[in-house]
């Protein structure tokens, strides 16, 4: 029986989220959480056929790779997709299916593996979910590790895998799941509403979100764990600056720092309940874990810098 597993990993935008669909870099981590795709022939999976017409998505990155290969899915193929990366809360759950799928089709069609392929597949995809989509999710999910990325011009991404990895000597990222009801989509657009009303205010706080982004990756290249979290907490300060942290996520983080913590939110936010995963800091996590619970918010504890697309079994 053929059967091709490719997974991909989960993210964190540890800067530059919404600056980077202006043009402005952004640092982003793979995690450990990983999403897995399995295609195979015979009983038992889901037919994929049958998934591309319930699913906009699945159609989408299904679709994408038949262009880019001038390919066509055979009807046999069946779908099995598990995940550990939480759904809808900026941990980028949908880029790693995306990513997936796409590297586990090519796999099954025998194209040479060729990550920038599955990326440039997977981007494509996310592009039909909301328009203006910078590519950082895909991007990162496919190469992993820490990523400082600039989508300069639609065809001129450029792309930097750090050669280094968050030192050991800081203390763990917290993450907390405070859920959120919008899309990316519908926040990325609510931020280019902001931008319109005040071009020449959002124009600083772009600058200042760049400069954000370089101390971060400074202090992280540096180890100098005090202005990483300077630099976390200015973070947090332009996100709220943008409209996209909900009044109790704001509130929480507010808690976060008199406790002696610092936190932000990662990825695209959330404005009507919750902003999504929220990063925090503190010598003692378990103070963290305290404040979130008392709001019966979901913590967990993740590792950073994981691995890229990975072909993990393809059997003939
Ligand atoms: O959907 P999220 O939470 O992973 O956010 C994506 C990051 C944004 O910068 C908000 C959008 C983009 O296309 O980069």
């Amino acid at each position: 029986m053929k059967k091709v597993t490719v997974s991909a990993p989960g993210k964190l935008h540890l800067s530059g989220e919404h600056a980077v669909v202006y043009g402005k870099p952004a640092l982003v981590v793979a995690t450990s959480l990983r999403l897995y795709t399995t295609l195979e022939t015979g009983a038992g999976a889901t037919l994929l056929r049958k998934m591309r017409k319930n699913d906009r998505y699945i159609e989408a990155i299904s679709a994408a790779f038949e262009k880019k290969y001038g390919a066509s899915i055979k009807d046999d193929v069946g779908i099995t997709i598990t995940s550990s990366i939480p759904i809808g809360s900026g941990m980028g759950s949908s880029s790693a299916l995306a990513v997936s799928l796409s590297g586990a089709l090519c796999v099954w069609h025998g194209m040479p593996w060729n990550p920038q392929a599955v990326n440039d597949i997977a981007y494509q995809a996310e592009k039909t979910i909301y328009k203006g989509s910078s590519g950082s999710d895909p991007a990162v999910s496919t190469h992993g590790g820490i990523l400082w990325y600039r989508k300069e011009l639609e065809f001129l991404k450029t792309l930097w895998l750090l050669p280094f990895k968050i030192p050991k000597t800081f203390a763990p990222f917290v993450l907390i799941n405070t859920g959120r009801k919008e899309s990316t989509g519908d926040l990325v657009a609510h931020v280019g509403e902001g931008k319109k009303r005040d071009e020449k205010k959002f124009a600083v706080l772009l600058d200042a979100v760049e400069k954000v982004t370089k101390q971060t990756a400074q202090s992280i290249h540096d180890e100098d764990e005090k202005g990483f979290r300077r630099s976390i907490s200015e973070n947090e300060q332009y996100l709220e600056e943008m409209g996209i942290v909900s009044a109790p996520v704001r509130a929480f983080i507010r808690a976060v720092e008199e406790a002696g913590g610092v936190a932000k939110i990662s990825g695209a936010g959330g404005i009507q309940t919750g902003s999504g995963v929220v990063v925090a800091i503190h010598d003692t996590a378990q103070k963290i874990i305290a404040l979130a619970k008392k709001r019966k918010y979901e913590t967990f504890q993740v590792v950073l810098g994981g691995e890229g697309v990975k072909m993990e079994q393809a059997t003939a």
